[in-house]
């Protein structure tokens, strides 16, 4: 039967556990990023992982663990700056090819969280 969600289609938890995986690979060794996480990862690939799940239309993990995600908010502690910005979606372009998640879903996710990620910027260069 037609898959019925971004998620199922690109092949559901495995996938995304892929994806989270080449993401982190990638954060933990960008010098723009690497000042504003901690140097454990293993709590926030657990929750990425929970919150891709869902909003790719897979199983509610994310909310059923730690409600809404009002992610703005939830990174307001952080200065996300138009660079910083910049410097998550390209590690998260990789982590697409390195998962090798294919047309039309690549683009499709890709765009969402370009959307998401533009929504996240708190500041601006000059505030650092
Ligand atoms: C958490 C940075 C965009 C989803 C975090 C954390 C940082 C961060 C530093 C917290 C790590 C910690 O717990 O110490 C950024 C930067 C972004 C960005 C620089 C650039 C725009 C996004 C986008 C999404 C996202 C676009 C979703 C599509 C999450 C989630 C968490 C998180 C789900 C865990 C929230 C929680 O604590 O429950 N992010 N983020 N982030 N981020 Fe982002």
């Amino acid at each position: 039967s037609e898959p019925t969600s971004i998620y199922e289609a690109i092949g559901g938890d495995e996938k995304i556990e892929e994806l989270v995986e080449a993401f982190y690979d990638r954060v933990s060794q960008h010098p723009d990023l690497i000042p504003i996480f901690p140097s454990d990862f293993t709590e926030v690939k657990r929750k990425q992982k929970q919150f891709l799940t869902q909003f790719f239309g897979g199983p509610p993990l994310y909310i059923q663990e730690h409600g809404h995600p009002m992610l703005r908010k939830r990174h307001l502690r952080f200065p996300i700056t138009p660079t910083r910005r910049d410097a998550w979606l390209l590690c998260m372009e990789g982590a697409l090819d390195e998962a090798e998640i294919d047309e039309p879903y690549r683009s499709a996710m890709f765009e969402r969280l370009t959307l998401t990620a533009n929504h996240m910027m708190n500041t601006t260069e000059d505030d650092e």
